[in-house]
């Protein structure tokens, strides 16, 4: 009989929103249920991977056999990620990352005040995880992003392969409250240098298993 997929594949994965602290007790953050980053997991383990899930903060359990690593901000995902990218197979980028952080996080509980009547947060730009990993020139994993729009799909999603140097992209249109965000569907286009594939509206997890089938062909035709 034929091994599973992945087996002796190392796959590492990123899931959820991140949170961006403006003081003690707020953030900054966004809708991401994480529910596409765990379905991707639970698909790579069945597909016999050795699966690394870093995670934002999201309500749902671990896929079985999977080793998962919780953060907060952007920073930390960002550090946990790099520590372990050369040593993946595979990395995919499916978190909602903030794109930018409070400059400086205020020590104590900010106060409003009757005298100001508006309020400035200066915000700085958060690295750029996946762009980071593409750009490893040393034991470079084969690199899967995501693509979340709401107009022009196809040429963002092109764009983002080419800008980021992904070797994937997956496109979903989250202008539709029937996919993407909380939902348990999805339909997704996947892009790649010469080719794509579209998978139709179908639960999230049906998705993943066909991302991971997709993405083991490719590790495949790479070798050859
Ligand atoms: O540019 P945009 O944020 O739309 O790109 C989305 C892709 O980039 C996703 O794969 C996401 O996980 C990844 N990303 C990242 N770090 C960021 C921003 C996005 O890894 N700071």
């Amino acid at each position: 009989s034929r091994l599973p997929a992945l087996s002796g594949k190392t796959v590492l994965i990123t899931a959820g929103p991140t949170r961006e602290a403006i003081d003690p007790v707020r953030f900054l953050s966004n809708h991401s249920s994480g529910k596409m980053g765990f379905a991707l997991a639970e698909a790579a383990a069945k597909a016999g991977a050795r699966v690394q899930l870093v995670t934002g903060p999201v309500n749902l359990a671990t896929p079985a056999g999977v080793e998962r690593i919780d953060v907060q901000s952007a920073q930390q995902m960002h550090t946990a990620v790099m520590q372990r990218a050369s040593a993946a197979d595979i990395f995919i980028g499916c978190a909602a990352v903030a794109d930018y952080r409070v400059a400086e996080v205020a020590e104590q509980k900010m106060k409003k005040t009757s005298s100001n009547d508006e309020l400035t947060l200066t915000l700085v730009k958060n690295p750029d995880i996946i762009a980071d990993v593409a750009a490893l020139t040393y034991q470079r994993p084969f690199t899967v992003g995501f693509a979340a729009e709401t107009e022009n799909l196809a040429n963002y999603a092109k764009d983002k392969l080419q800008r980021k140097k992904l070797d994937l992209i997956c496109a979903n249109d989250v202008s539709s409250k029937e996919q993407g965000f909380h939902s348990e569907h999805n339909a997704i286009t996947a892009y790649w240098q010469g080719g794509e594939l579209a998978l139709e509206r179908q639960p999230k997890i049906s998705i993943a298993h066909a991302i991971i089938e997709l993405i083991a062909n490719k590790l495949t035709q790479k070798r050859q």
